[in-house]
Parts: structure tokens; C-alpha cells; sequence
């Protein structure tokens, strides 16, 4: 069961990974209008994986006979300065997310709800995976400079991104 603040923030936390695919979507959009289609795949597996955190989520609060509330997305930008420019802005709001995860977790010990502490467990791992992710390509287009050949072995490189949908956990 979910106290009232908990469900709260958890709905919060959906409308933040809905926002946070819509985001990618529009990254993933930018980098086709530009001729970079490898960035494009790479933010649309983002946007999927977005999509999937918000549904894991919204399971979760109905397994726990939850109430769902969704709200607005906001309107995300939709113009880029040029590549790296998406990946300090991705990497920007993948920390944003993290503090966000990380209030509710601060919630969940405070709330003594341990079932929603084992859940975002997940979350708090794969914020160091997206993180990680984000500083790693930062750091090729720093090397390999952000433009000619340099940007086109990475455009080609992370257009190879797959991806994995997850495997159903649940045995019922
Ligand atoms: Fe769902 Fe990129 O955090």
C-alpha cells in the first residue's frame, strides 16, 4: 500500500520519464532533419527506454493499488545547437533525474515504506548507467571533435545502439 505522498510522487516521477522520452523524441527528430541518423537511432532508443521506466512505474502503482493521475508534458525544446549541445542538455537532465529518484527514495525511508525502496532500487542503478552513457559519448565528441569525420565515425558508431525491450519478471 502507498501513503498519499508517495502516490503523489510517484505519478510525479511518471510525468518526468514521459517528459524525459518526449525530450529524446525531439533530440531524435533534430538529428534526422541534420544528417546524423546514428544520433537519431541512439535518441530513439532513449525514447523508448524512457517510455519504459514511465510504464514500470505506472505498474508498479497499480500493483499497489495506486491511484493514476497523469499530468501535462511540457514542450520540450526543439532545436539544438549542434551535437554535443543534446549531449550536455541529455546529460544536464539525466542529473536531474537522478536527484529526482533520489528524493524518492529519501521519501520511501522516510515514509518507512520499504517495498517502494526495494523498487527504486532499479532506478538508482540505471541513472548510473545513463549517466555514464552520456559522459562516455561527451567525451568522444571532445576527442573526435563535433564535426567532419570525427562526428561521422561516431554518428556511425552509436547508430549501431539496439534496442532491448524488457523481459517480462512477473511469474503470474
Ligand atoms: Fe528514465 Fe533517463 O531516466
Amino acid at each position: 500500500m502507498l501513503s498519499k505522498k508517495m502516490e503523489e510522487a510517484l505519478n510525479g516521477q511518471i510525468n518526468k520519464e514521459m517528459y524525459s522520452a518526449y525530450l529524446y523524441m525531439s533530440m531524435s527528430a533534430h538529428s534526422t532533419n541534420v544528417g546524423l541518423p546514428g544520433f537519431a537511432n541512439w535518441f530513439m532508443v532513449q525514447y523508448n527506454e524512457e517510455m519504459e521506466h514511465a510504464m514500470k512505474i505506472y505498474d508498479y502503482v497499480n500493483d499497489q493499488g495506486g491511484k493514476i493521475k497523469l499530468k501535462a508534458i511540457d514542450e520540450p525544446l526543439s532545436t539544438f545547437k549542434d551535437a554535443m549541445d543534446m549531449f550536455q542538455k541529455t546529460l544536464k537532465h539525466e542529473q536531474f533525474i537522478t536527484k529526482s529518484i533520489n528524493e524518492l527514495v529519501d521519501l520511501a525511508i522516510k515514509e518507512k515504506d520499504h517495498a517502494t525502496q526495494i523498487f527504486l532500487q532499479w532506478f538508482v542503478t540505471e541513472q548510473i548507467e545513463e549517466e555514464g552513457n552520456d559522459n562516455d559519448i561527451i567525451a568522444k565528441l571532445e576527442l573526435a571533435g563535433d564535426k567532419g569525420n570525427g562526428l561521422f565515425m561516431i554518428d556511425k558508431e552509436i547508430g549501431a545502439r539496439v534496442y532491448a525491450p524488457p523481459v517480462d519478471e512477473k511469474q503470474d
